[in-house]
């Protein structure tokens, strides 16, 4: 939530704040700013709504200067406003600051520092960071950035520059992402590496407490105490054209189309002669033998993962497995022993209620697992064992390829554990992997002709509600497609079990209610065929996800998508994909932005 961005350098920073900020935009949309030293002040330029606004408010002679920092905002305290937006300046306005996170105590520490005669010009927790600086500084901004740090409760990333210490950006961070690198224009921070990627590809992922010091041809670390040390460096390897659309009319879509190298990716190196190899659970097969309870945390599409994931650990395993919402999770008493295992799933790795869930969990004596898209992120940071999927950078907000990146590497955990409890065979074990490798295929077909997908778009239109239907893993899957509409279309969505239906969700039914139902052959498809039926009855209209070669479905479905025959274990990965399309489909007609939906951000970095 919220993006921050900084250079200082041989070159006018305005453009490389500008360009930084656009790629962090899925962070938070709803104002930005941008604040560049001159010889003699610190400009501030910030507007309400999302980075172009910002663009097309600086003009050709504005902020013209080699050190500044940038910002784009997801509100939290204060509402999305030019006043609210990022930099904040101190009093004299000689010092600014741009943050991510939330300063807890903000309150008191306002109270005291207008009693000592600082004035507030906005709502925000952040001002307060500039007002504590502004009261410490003594001609050291390092020192007053940590005696601010020291004071503040919650969490925060922030990059601090001031005029009396020309071409110095000071940066901190505790629970929130900071990455740093030198490039040959000058240096450069930011929330994230897709700032910075065109400059170098050798950056410093900045851990809690630590504080950086950039300069034009240096960066400098210092720990807490403030002590200088070398930072170990990470090197980039993925492509810049993350960042681009690729020719896609959206980020959306292109992520989509990426689904088919995830699922290879994920899988490489998996299978060595002829077991599931999941190293980074650093756990013996003799330590994995005894988990004899499985908890999976995630929140929104990751939770989803989960409860697809529920199913075949229990199914290929027999190990009782629990998926909580992390947010739940954290405030509950959840039986935890030595034997169980805690998976915690974050496309981003640095959601809040997860990272709290975590450590909640290792607390209470679990072995945690993170399962993240992020390299070096907090989740990654604070398991006991962290596996990446290889979906790359995701910009679009709704997820996609993470969501089959995550559904895909838990497959393969419940394999694993499904070998170690001895519940599978090696010839098992083989078939299933090599069926579950055959999906990137199958959703490569079913991306080559999405026309009866758009069909089924078009009977969106004018709709305000909509209801998605399955049973087992057709239930799981439908949560995550139920999600995908609402967030991006803004139409009310929801997923039940079909066989829920006749308790209560039945009475809202009317002539033409939309119902999307995941119907796919399976050992319960005559029982979803038959709640179909009663709903089609009560003037319901079915879109169904079908089995290709399934021609009774068309006895009750008004718009069959048919997707290839696969295994009811690995149906969630290809029937995800018509259900993302769909959802982007409807969205896209009714005008939405389906990369940046309204009142959202990518990562979710507040309670
Ligand atoms: C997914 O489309 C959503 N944007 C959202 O539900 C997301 O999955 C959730 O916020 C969790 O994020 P994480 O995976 O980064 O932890």
């Amino acid at each position: 939530m919220c993006g921050i961005v900084g250079f200082t350098g041989h070159v006018d920073a305005k453009d490389i704040l500008l360009d930084g900020l656009k790629r962090l935009e899925y962070r938070g949309y709803d104002s930005a700013g941008i604040a560049v030293e001159d010889d003699s002040r610190i400009n501030v330029i910030r507007r309400v709504g999302k980075v172009s606004e910002l663009v097309s408010s600086v003009g050709e002679n504005d902020c013209l200067g080699g050190c500044g920092i940038g910002h784009t905002r997801w509100a939290t305290h204060g509402a999305p406003s030019e006043r609210n937006a990022h930099p904040h300046t101190s009093c004299a306005e000689d010092i600014a600051v741009v943050h991510n996170g939330i300063i807890e105590n903000y309150l008191e520490l306002r109270e005291v520092l207008e009693g000592r005669g600082h004035t507030f010009t906005s709502d925000t927790d952040t001002e307060v960071a500039a007002h504590l600086i502004e009261e410490a500084y003594k001609g050291d901004l390092l020192d007053a950035v940590r005696s601010a740090a020291s004071q503040m409760i919650g969490a925060y990333g922030l990059a601090v520059m001031c005029i009396h210490e020309p071409g110095k950006i000071v940066v901190t961070r505790k629970d929130s992402p900071i990455v740093l690198g030198q490039g040959e224009k000058g240096a450069y921070v930011a929330s994230d590496i897709i700032a910075l990627i065109d400059a170098t590809r050798d950056v410093v992922v900045l851990e809690d407490n630590e504080f950086a010091v950039m300069t034009p041809d240096s960066i400098e670390y210092y720990d807490r105490i403030g002590n200088a040390f070398e930072p170990e460096i990470t090197h980039i390897d993925w492509d810049v054209d993350v960042a681009e659309k690729g020719g896609y009319p959206d980020f959306m879509l292109k992520e989509i189309h990426e689904q088919p190298r995830v699922v290879r990716d994920t899988l490489a190196g998996r299978m060595s002669g002829n077991e599931i190899v999941i190293d980074e659970l650093t756990l013996s097969r003799k330590e994995l033998n005894y988990v004899d309870r499985v908890y999976i945390i995630g929140c929104g599409t990751s939770y989803h993962a989960g409860l697809i994931a529920k199913n075949l650990i229990e199914a290929w395993a027999r190990i009782p497995t629990e998926v909580e919402v992390a947010s739940e999770f954290r405030y509950r008493n959840p039986i935890i022993t030595p034997t169980t295992m805690v998976v915690a799933v974050s496309q981003s790795g640095e959601t809040a209620d997860t990272l709290a869930a975590i450590r909640d969990a290792r607390v209470k004596g679990a072995k945690v697992f993170g399962i993240t898209n992020v390299l070096g992120s907090p989740v990654a940071r604070e398991s006991d064992g962290v596996i990446y999927t290889k979906a790359n950078k995701e910009i679009a907000v709704a997820s996609t390829k993470s969501f089959i990146g995550q559904v895909v590497s838990l497959t393969l955990l419940a394999m694993l554990l499904g070998r170690v409890k001895g519940k599978l065979t090696l010839p098992q074990t083989r078939m299933l992997f090599s069926e579950l490798a055959d999906t990137a295929e199958q959703i490569e077909y079913i991306l080559q002709d999405t026309s009866a997908i758009d069909e089924a778009a078009k009977y969106f239109e004018g709709r305000t509600s909509a209801l998605y239907i399955g049973r087992g893993l057709g239930e799981a899957t439908c949560y995550e497609g139920a999600l995908k509409l609402k967030e991006i279309s803004y139409i009310h969505a929801e997923a039940y079990a079909a066989g829920e239906m006749k308790h209560g969700p039945i009475a809202l039914l009317e002539d033409g209610f939309p119902i999307v139902a995941v119907a796919t052959k399976s050992p319960t498809y005559d029982k979803t065929i038959s709640n179909l039926a009663e709903s089609k009855t009560r003037g319901a209209t079915i879109i169904a996800i079908a089995t290709e070669g399934d021609e009774e479905i068309k006895k009750v479905a008004d718009y069959v998508i048919y997707i290839p025959r696969v295994r009811d274990s690995f149906m969630p990965i290809t029937a995800s994909v018509p259900l993302q399309l769909l959802a982007r489909s409807v969205a896209v007609a009714r005008g939405c932005d389906v990369d940046q939906p309204r009142n959202l951000a990518k990562s979710v970095t507040v309670e």
